[in-house]
């Protein structure tokens, strides 16, 4: 089992939470924090055309254990619970911003963080799901920890999928390259490799119980801007809510612009056909 110890309730030893002043935007409006996460979900799923690329259609029609490893709000977990209801789902977070009330009966939530270590025996689980984390590890905890636990709680022949953006603007204006600068320089500021995506599949590979499998690798364009009809128009109004909750943060000191970003960054964003990339990794462990 993993080296579990206290639970860790602190939002500023995360970053994405940092970055975002959760701790403000959970304690005083949850529902602000739960409607970001949500479309994040949605147009997550719809810009993949599902909610997993994984070849886990037999796993998820039978009495299976499946884990979400930084669940947040647990709008993945919901949908597939719903979806697929024979598998027990279980839901991780360091943090406690998951649903305590009218969590349905094949889900539980656990607040846990997987850098301590999992309280699992290893080989339980047969599907493990890891989305939008890439900012909370540092470099040499990807290289070290994550995927080393990962796999060791993954059963042989189960799979486990990795689903991360870059943080990169592609076509980007003035604005847009001023703030993806600043959240670069922050994140490089805790040792966290914007880029962590580029690394994703030679790091699985290393991990023994992976070395022989395929690495299967799908990325989409996650448009920001009406010239991509509905879809664009929701990841421009979602990715210009979280500039500007990160430039009240401290981005915001690097950045060192207006948080009057509205109307700019959205023009911005349509006139230069801006996007960012999301990547989709999955693997299956050795049987
Ligand atoms: C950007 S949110 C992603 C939420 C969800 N996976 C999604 O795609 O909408 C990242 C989540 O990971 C959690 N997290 C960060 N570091 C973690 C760790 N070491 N262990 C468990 N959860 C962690 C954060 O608290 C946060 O809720």
């Amino acid at each position: 089992m993993g080296n579990h110890s206290s639970k860790t309730t602190n939002y500023y030893t995360c970053n994405y939470h940092v970055m975002f002043s959760s701790q403000k935007l959970i304690t005083k409006n949850k529902m602000d924090f739960d409607e970001r996460e949500h479309l994040g979900h949605v147009i997550i799923r719809e810009i993949f055309e599902k909610n997993f690329s994984s070849n886990v259609h037999d796993i998820l029609n039978r009495d299976t254990k499946i884990l979400d490893i930084g669940c947040g709000s647990g709008f993945w977990l919901t949908e597939m619970a719903a979806d697929f209801p024979k598998p027990s789902y279980i839901g991780v977070d360091m943090l406690p911003v998951f649903p305590t009330s009218t969590v349905p009966s094949n889900i539980t939530f656990k607040q846990l963080n997987l850098l301590e270590g999992l309280p699992f025996e290893d080989n339980t689980f047969d599907f493990i799901h890891m989305q939008f984390l890439a900012c909370d590890f540092t470099e040499l905890q990807w290289e070290t920890i994550v995927y080393k636990e990962l796999a060791r709680v993954l059963k042989p022949g189960g799979w486990l999928e990795i689903c991360d953006p870059e943080f990169e603007f592609y076509n980007s204006g003035p604005t847009a390259k001023q703030i993806n600068s600043a959240v670069c320089t922050y994140l490089r500021s805790r040792n966290v490799n914007p880029l962590i995506v580029q690394r994703h599949r030679s790091l699985i590979e290393s991990i023994p119980s992976f070395s022989s499998s395929i690495v299967y690798h799908e990325k989409r364009h996650f448009p920001l801007g009406p010239y991509a009809n509905k879809l664009g128009i929701l990841g421009g109004f979602l990715t210009v809510k979280c500039c500007k909750d990160i430039l009240l943060g401290p981005v915001g000191k690097i950045a060192k612009i207006n948080t009057d970003i509205n109307d700019i960054l959205t023009r911005e964003f349509d006139s230069h056909n801006t996007y960012f990339l999301v990547h989709r990794f999955y693997v299956q462990k050795k049987k």
